[in-house]
């Protein structure tokens, strides 16, 4: 297993990869980028926005459902859970206690890009609910391999929560979730939770929010790229923007640039790069798709899971499903 500062340099060596984004047209960034301590920070007081209800409703459905979770993925009596993007892992906690309550022992193995993130997780964990192992993993899970612990004989629950997968493009989500699939073996689990289609007069205000902490978030990229890049952003002469693209069926968050700019920053052999931004250009920062039950159900099925199980909030806002990694052997199409 890779050392804590040969994964910190993986992911900072990944920072000027994810910055070749700015040279093409549009301009983009990965969301990933928005993660530094920073970002992880913001992230968490958004998560407690009035207009934020993503987290709430997922909250809400893991709390009521927890217990119908563990019946359908326990089989033993120790359980190996497994988190993409964990952030805090302040839902997870639910999950984790009851099955602290139920189990002989628990390892609880988050992966995320923001080391401040695993760090939260791991004491949050561990300071509230004794008896469950946290092993962290600093990794992207896009561009690199997980290193799951497995435990003998042992299922795996993997969670992506948070409607995480909703930041990927259609061919980019499929190639996610073969990957993800590929990482698991049959008989292994998959709780997902996704944020579905809505009225965009609900959507919109969830990324726009009335105090300004998602337009914080947002232009928090440039300060790291600032920071990390050597780079010489005005952060304040780009806005937050976000857009409901209705074909796509997306939220768009964008950082628009108010006046001309010319930007420089410090590329991967020393050398200076220059940028140049005209008035009224965005940098294209995040995407978060929305999604039917329908939909994200047969993206599963295509990439070899099966057995579904869905469970919906009341206002049809959110929803988390539970599949089963099929041997692709024996699958029947
Ligand atoms: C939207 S937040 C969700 C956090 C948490 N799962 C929740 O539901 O509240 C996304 C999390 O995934 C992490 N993340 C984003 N892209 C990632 C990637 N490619 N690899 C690993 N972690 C990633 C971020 O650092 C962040 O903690």
């Amino acid at each position: 297993m890779a050392s804590v500062s040969e994964m910190i340099s993986t992911v900072e060596a990944a920072i000027w990869d994810a910055a070749q984004g700015l040279m093409r047209t549009p301009k983009t960034l990965p969301a990933w980028l928005l993660y530094d301590a920073q970002g992880t920070l913001l992230f968490e007081q958004i998560t407690e926005l009035r207009e934020y209800y993503p987290t709430r409703t997922e909250r809400a459905l893991l709390s009521e459902h927890a217990d119908s979770i563990l019946e359908l993925t326990c089989k033993s009596g120790s359980l190996n859970i497994v988190e993409l993007g964990a952030g805090t892992a302040t839902k997870t906690g639910i999950l984790l206690s009851r099955a602290s309550r139920r189990m002989d022992a628990v390892l609880y193995q988050p992966v995320d890009v923001s080391l401040t993130a695993l760090a939260i997780a791991k004491q949050n964990v561990e300071d509230a609910i004794p008896g469950v192992e946290v092993v962290p993993q600093l990794a992207n899970y896009v561009t690199q391999p997980l290193e799951i612990r497995r435990v003998e004989n042992e299922r795996v629950l993997m969670l992506y929560l948070g409607s995480s997968i909703g930041n990927f493009l259609p061919w980019e989500r499929k190639a996610l979730l073969d990957n993800i699939r590929r990482q698991l073996r049959p008989g292994d689990f998959l709780l997902i939770g996704v944020d579905l289609l809505k009225d965009k007069r609900v959507l919109l205000p969830a990324y726009d929010d009335a105090d300004g902490v998602t337009a914080a978030f947002n232009q928090n990229v440039l300060a790291r790229l600032n920071r990390e890049l050597n780079a010489d952003f005005d952060i304040d002469g780009f806005a937050h923007l976000a857009r409901w693209n209705v074909g796509e069926r997306r939220i768009e968050m964008h950082l628009q640039c108010m006046r001309r700019q010319e930007v420089r920053l410090l590329g991967p052999d020393g050398e200076t790069v220059l940028l140049t931004f005209d008035p009224g250009e965005t940098i294209h920062t995040e995407n978060s798709y929305k999604f039917t039950t329908t939909g994200i159900i047969s993206e599963l099925s295509e990439a070899g899971f099966e057995g579904t199980k869905v469970w919906i909030d009341d206002k049809s806002l959110y929803s988390l499903t539970l599949v089963e990694a099929v041997d692709q052997h024996k699958r029947v199409d």
